[in-house]
């Protein structure tokens, strides 16, 4: 009797091994796809409301991956500019208030600033980590400007992606001339510090500035606001996006696809939950832009991108107010 009962005990402990080797198995699994189009995982203190699921601990709850641009661009190995910022036209930028929702590190934001001569650009995003190092970015850059080493747009592109992968590189070439403070670079122009801002700023939940913009973008991030808050959070970004928009201004969208989300719908409990609830899928988002928020028309670029990464072949619209 005792041995049949250490035999029933033995099975029972060998099929419960079993079972939690299959479950943590497909977490692993579940966290690797997740992410596997995007970027690197990172914590934040800026977590969902909801419990962090202690299974979901090292993910990007927001998409706030820290070394997005290396993948998305390449470590510094490529030296060439954002091809988003290929498409994108000159009449978008030049001169203009401009507003980048979801930053990141700030890459692309100085990027469009160096390239097309904004009058201003503000860059926000929910994770202050990732505005430090967009700050850091920025003060990089500025030096290498001021430091008059070959003031070209080129130069000082391939000078921004090299700051992302290679500090050491970036601060050799930032102290080969000492930055002077003024306000102006050796070419004339307005120093990019004088033009670039960021913020941290959780752009569902902010209160409504007074400030409008002539251009609004909003890269790869729907997905993140859809995700963490909802339909109901979606709509509201659109709403303010359109409220802080001048007569005739543009909002530049680059959402990512349905099928993406479900790679990343359990980085957190709020966003396995939400992702059930959802409704407006990014198939609607054309007209829900049109006839319900107000968008005059939209004009589709994706056909002219080129040159993405594997995984980062997204659309990209221009809404106009
Ligand atoms: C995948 S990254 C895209 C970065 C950049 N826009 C680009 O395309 O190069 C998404 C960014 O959106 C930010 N983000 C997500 N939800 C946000 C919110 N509610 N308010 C502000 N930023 C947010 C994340 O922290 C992350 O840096």
């Amino acid at each position: 009797m005792a041995e049949i009962n250490e035999k029933k005990r033995q099975k029972m402990e060998i099929t419960r091994k079993q079972k939690r080797k299959q479950k943590h198995g497909e977490a692993g699994k579940e966290e690797r796809n997740g992410n596997n189009d995007e970027a690197a995982k990172r914590s934040v203190e800026t977590q969902p409301k909801s419990k962090p699921n202690k299974k979901m601990k090292s993910v990007s709850p927001y998409g706030n991956y820290k070394h997005y641009y290396g993948y998305r661009i390449g470590p510094g190995a490529e030296k060439e500019e954002d091809p988003r910022i290929k498409v994108f036209k000159k009449e978008w930028f030049e001169g203009k208030d401009c507003l980048d929702i979801g930053c990141n590190s700030g890459v692309i934001t100085i990027q469009i600033a160096k390239k097309y001569n904004c009058d201003s650009i503000l860059g926000i995003d929910i994770d202050s980590g990732l505005i430090e190092e967009a700050f850091w970015h920025l003060r990089k850059f500025v030096k290498m400007q001021s430091a008059g080493k070959k003031n070209t747009n080129d130069s000082n592109v391939k000078a921004v992606q090299d700051l992302d992968g290679s500090e050491e590189r970036a601060t050799k070439s930032s102290n080969a001339g000492a930055g002077n403070g003024s306000s102006h670079n050796s070419s004339g122009k307005r120093n990019l510090s004088d033009i670039v801002s960021f913020r941290q700023e959780n752009f569902v939940r902010s209160r409504l500035p007074d400030k409008q913009y002539d251009t609004v973008l909003c890269l790869s991030v729907t997905k993140w606001i859809h995700l963490n808050w909802g339909d109901d959070g979606l709509i509201t970004a659109f709403s303010k996006i359109w409220r802080l928009l001048r007569p005739g201004g543009v909002f530049i969208l680059e959402p990512q696809p349905w099928n993406s989300y479900e790679k990343n719908r359990r980085v957190s409990e709020t966003t396995a939950s939400n992702y059930h609830d959802i409704k407006y899928r990014p198939d609607f988002f054309r007209e829900m832009l049109l006839d319900k928020i107000g968008f005059r028309r939209v004009e589709d670029l994706t056909s002219e991108l080129s040159g993405a990464k594997a995984g980062f072949n997204r659309s990209i619209f221009a809404y106009y107010k």
